[in-house]
């Protein structure tokens, strides 16, 4: 029987160094838009597709997180039968229905290294990532929900993407393939931030991926790449090539929440939502 995906696996390790000097001490994952912090709108995500066990991979400096994923009994007792009470009735729904549990990424080697430092809480079965700096929303269903319906098909690993501008090919994974429905491109090839005139399509992989757990052999055998960092494109590059990768053009909006500009795009955006 085909495994079914229960986890979610949120890398939330890195430096945030385009945020500095807010990321010193505070975790870019819990910057908030409007009120909440990209972490909980992944999480929210993530619940919103069915998945309640969260996996998060952390660093130095990111206790908030666990904090932020945790009662707050001093809090709550001021607040409890207050007109502020409903404010943290989100939160305390997703403690109350999910479990959570963090590892520490020791050295911030790159994503596919984080990835890697996260299969102790992962295991052998196939998995969700969400890079809660990429804000996604839409009014149907969730990008990471599209994904998980396009997995029972396909079975295999797939990486959302996104048509971006051919000069920004050097901030993104690229992917190369061919259509074999609409928006769902069989991979063949994947580089990590090319330049454009070397990149193979205008497709960008942005956060949100599902994994089969061969992902994990294959990044141990993965050699640092762009960056001096272990890729996840180089290591689902090797999946691409035994033809068990697909990218998923998804349904939505996604906000690059790691940069000032999406940033300030997304609080513009979810403001107008809440206000209309
Ligand atoms: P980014 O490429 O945005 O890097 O990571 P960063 O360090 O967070 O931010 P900048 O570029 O210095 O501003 C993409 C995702 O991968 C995680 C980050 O937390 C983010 O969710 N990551 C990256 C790790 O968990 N560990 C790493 O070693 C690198």
């Amino acid at each position: 029987m085909n495994k079914q995906i229960i986890k979610c696996l949120f890398p939330a390790a890195g430096y945030g160094t385009r945020f500095l000097p807010a990321t010193k001490a505070i975790p870019k994952e819990m910057l908030p838009v409007l009120t909440k912090p990209l972490l909980q709108y992944g999480v929210e995500e993530a619940m919103s597709a069915g998945i309640s066990t969260m996996a998060i991979v952390t660093g130095r400096g990111k206790r908030a997180i666990e904090d932020h994923f945790d009662r707050s009994y001093e809090l709550e007792h001021q607040i409890d039968g207050t007109s502020k009470e409903p404010l943290m009735s989100g939160i305390r729904s997703i403690i109350y229905d999910c479990t959570f549990s963090y590892t520490r990424q020791v050295e911030m080697k790159g994503l596919g290294h984080a990835i890697l430092t996260g299969e102790t809480l992962i295991g052998n079965e196939p998995f969700a990532v969400i890079l809660a700096d990429d804000l996604c929303d839409n009014d149907g269903e969730a990008v990471l929900t599209q994904m998980i319906k396009l997995y029972e098909k396909y079975q295999c690993s797939i990486v959302a993407v996104e048509e971006i501008p051919m000069q920004d090919t050097n901030k993104y994974g690229v992917i190369a393939g061919k259509e074999i429905e609409d928006g769902i491109v069989k991979v063949s090839n994947m580089v990590e931030k090319p330049d454009p005139k070397d990149a193979p399509s205008n497709l960008a992989i942005i956060g949100r991926y599902i994994l089969t757990p061969d992902i994990f052999d294959i990044l141990k055998d993965t050699k640092a790449g762009k960056g001096g960092e272990i890729q996840i494109t180089d290591a689902l590059l090797t999946q691409a090539k035994q033809g068990k990768v697909i990218a998923y053009k998804f349904k939505g909006k996604r906000f690059d929440c790691g940069s000032v500009d999406g940033f300030v795009e997304a609080t513009n955006y979810f403001y107008e939502k809440k206000i209309n």
